[in-house]
């Protein structure tokens, strides 16, 4: 492993993960990002005059676009985070995730097939497994009971992968991430909008009874989770990547408040979301077993994510305007009767 393509690395997690890479290898990261609403050059502002870093602007879904870069770079590994990645979003709009998600995906498959690459590595997602009842934990041999538009895209794309290992010895790896949280997280999920709502004085839209339950992890931990598996993965296996600790929404609002200092009464609960799945709830005893670890709690990481927006209102402030509001407002003003 030399020369990586991240696919998505001007986004969330893709940012974060190049970042991590570059503090700790010599490796060529060349990010292969679209640039649609969720990525963000300022993103990697910290690594553009790293000369192990470059950046080059492409859809997943363009195969000659796919082959000119991994040939153009001498790509051997791809690192898949490449993503239309919003629940709600996906319920507003289906077709897109189905486009980027599988197809897109595909497209890697292919050219990762034809160059013959020594590794497609592509990043999942908890979802794919469905609500999961308590005390149960999902295990990498579950079955996938996907059921929003965006999980169901995420499963789709992973059996394309495992297609791809069986039928054509295709080297792969996957990991089935819980929710993360920690810089650069775009603010229309929970976590970040609650944050930057609470500071702004706005209510935290609850969905239903806040009674769900998601395993918030560091997105630091994540990237070693992806590290790990890169590293000590076996081929054609799948890896639980998490904290192994549930937390119901409503607690987390309540900490956000309790850290900025905020009244709980900024909660308002809205309208649930369509097919909200309840809980999802990881074993991470396969990647334990090869010898990664969460090193943050859930309050940790909760603490540092919020800290880091405190820091930066430079970087989401702008973000909170023109699509993100009419975003905003087709999501949640009906929902909150207004
Ligand atoms: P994100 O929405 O912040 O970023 C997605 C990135 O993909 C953006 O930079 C976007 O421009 C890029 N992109 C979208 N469509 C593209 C296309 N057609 N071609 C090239 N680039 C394209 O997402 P994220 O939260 O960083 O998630 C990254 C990956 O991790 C996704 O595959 C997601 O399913 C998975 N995941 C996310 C979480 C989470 O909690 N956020 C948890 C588990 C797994
Ligand atoms: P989200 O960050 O969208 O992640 P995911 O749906 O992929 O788990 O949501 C996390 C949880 O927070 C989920 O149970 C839905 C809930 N939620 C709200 O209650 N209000 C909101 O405005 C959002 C965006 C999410």
């Amino acid at each position: 492993m030399k020369n990586l393509l991240v696919t998505g690395g001007a986004g969330f997690i893709g940012s974060n993960f190049v970042h991590y890479m570059l503090e700790r290898y010599n490796y060529k990261l060349v990010v292969f990002d679209k640039l649609t609403y969720a990525g963000r050059m300022e993103n990697l502002d910290r690594v553009a005059s790293n000369p192990n870093f470059r950046f080059v602007q492409g859809d997943i879904c363009e195969l000659e676009a796919v082959r000119a870069v991994v040939r153009e770079h001498q790509i051997d590994t791809i690192v898949n985070f490449a993503a239309e990645t919003h629940v709600d979003r996906s319920i507003l709009g289906p077709f897109e995730f189905t486009e980027t998600n599988i197809r897109g995906t595909q497209v890697l498959l292919e050219v990762a097939r034809e160059q013959q690459l020594e590794r497609f590595h592509h990043i999942s997602t908890d979802e794919v497994y469905g609500a999961i009842p308590a005390p149960n934990r999902s295990k990498e041999g579950d079955p996938l009971e996907p059921r929003s538009p965006y999980s169901a895209s995420k499963a789709g794309a992973e059996h394309l992968v495992y297609a791809y290992f069986v039928t054509y010895g295709l080297p792969v790896t996957t990991t089935r991430g819980s929710n993360n949280i920690g810089p650069f997280h775009y603010p229309e999920k929970a976590v970040p909008l609650f944050t930057t709502n609470a500071l702004d004085n706005q209510p935290l839209p609850m969905y239903g009874d806040g009674m769900q339950q998601r395993d918030y992890q560091y997105v630091e931990d994540h990237c070693e989770g992806i590290d790990v598996v890169l590293h000590k993965g076996q081929l054609g296996e799948i890896y639980n990547v998490g904290t192994g600790v549930e937390t119901h929404n409503i607690d987390m609002a309540r900490k956000i408040l309790d850290l900025l200092g905020k009244p709980h009464s900024l909660i308002t609960y809205v309208a649930d979301r369509a097919g909200h799945d309840r809980r999802y709830a990881l074993d991470v005893s396969k990647l334990q077993a090869l010898g990664w670890h969460s090193r943050h709690s859930f309050d940790q990481a909760l603490e540092k994510t919020v800290r880091w927006f405190v820091d930066n209102e430079a970087w989401w402030r702008p973000i909170k305007s023109g699509e993100y509001m009419d975003y905003y407002r087709r999501q949640y003003v009906e929902r909150e009767g207004r």
